[in-house]
């Protein structure tokens, strides 16, 4: 038996953030499908509450841990209870991320680009520096970071998310390339679109204003479904990809020319 298939024998503890709706719920959901004990994180209780009894009903087995990623006790407390309850996680999606306000980048004050700085990639660094440790430790894991296609294009007047996204594809470079020999895998996607509620910081006319903006520049003209992001993630996270990390890999339906 080689390496890879030993770890098909093992048990699968994921952790997912931003894992209450959207993007995060269906990467939950997709790995708990692939046998993942999978802990939810997310620091919006209430619908946390909801997507954990989603899954469970599923048959899915998931615990639900609310967390601020922007505060590094609260993510200690949370890897805590994560390990306590499922074990020490094979696998960590860092999801978790906020839009930001809109607007001239010209105009943006600095404490706006702070906020979301603060949690997509503060957080996401935080999170992976809570996690890899003991993933190091056993020789084995996954870190699956969601960027967006807007960390590659730039996306005008939201200028903070997508110098956020950018960001965090080049710390998924560097992660990958330090822990290349170590059994732990760093990679992040980038999607374009999806139909989710991260627009719903806007009013109706600006959601509708701006997503058909954004679909102009798809050319599969469709929104990406939560569904195939996940299966991509689910891969990542996966024994099956073996020989990839500090990579960054599209999905948007043709956006992207790298
Ligand atoms: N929807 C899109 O069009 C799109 C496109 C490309 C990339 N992405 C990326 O996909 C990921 C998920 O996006 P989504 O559309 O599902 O977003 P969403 O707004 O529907 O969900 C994000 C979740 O993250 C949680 N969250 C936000 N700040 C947090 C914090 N500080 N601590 C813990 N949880 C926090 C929210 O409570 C929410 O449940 C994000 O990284 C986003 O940038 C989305």
């Amino acid at each position: 038996m080689n390496a890879t298939e030993g770890r098909d024998s093992e048990r699968r503890i994921a952790v997912v953030t931003g894992a209450a709706r959207g993007i995060g719920l269906a990467i939950s959901s997709r790995l708990a499908a692939d046998g993942y004990a999978v802990a939810l994180w997310d620091r919006d209780r209430a619908l946390l509450d909801d997507g954990v009894q989603a899954l469970r009903r599923d048959g899915a087995h998931v615990l639900g841990v609310a967390v601020d990623i922007t505060d590094r006790g609260q993510i200690d407390r949370a890897f805590a209870q994560t390990v306590e309850t499922l074990g020490t996680p094979t696998a960590l999606v860092n999801n978790a991320a906020i839009l930001g306000r809109r607007g001239p980048t010209v105009d943006a004050s600095v404490d706006e680009w702070k906020l979301v700085f603060d949690v997509n990639v503060f957080g996401a660094l935080q999170c992976a520096q809570v996690v890899v440790p003991a993933m190091v430790k056993n020789g084995w894991g996954r870190v699956v970071n969601v960027a967006s296609v807007a960390g590659k294009e730039g996306n005008p007047f939201a200028g903070a998310y997508a110098a956020s996204k950018g960001a965090l594809i080049s710390m998924t470079k560097s992660l990958g390339k330090e822990l290349a020999e170590t059994g732990v895998l760093v990679n992040c996607i980038t999607p374009s679109a999806a139909d989710t509620d991260i627009f719903g910081e806007h009013d109706e006319s600006q959601r509708a204003q701006l997503q058909a903006r954004l679909l102009e520049r798809v050319p599969m003209k469709r929104f990406v479904r939560v569904e195939e992001v996940a299966e991509m993630a689910a891969w990542l996270c996966s024994e099956r990809c073996s020989f990839s990390t500090g990579a960054v890999f599209d999905i948007s339906g043709g956006r992207a020319v790298y």
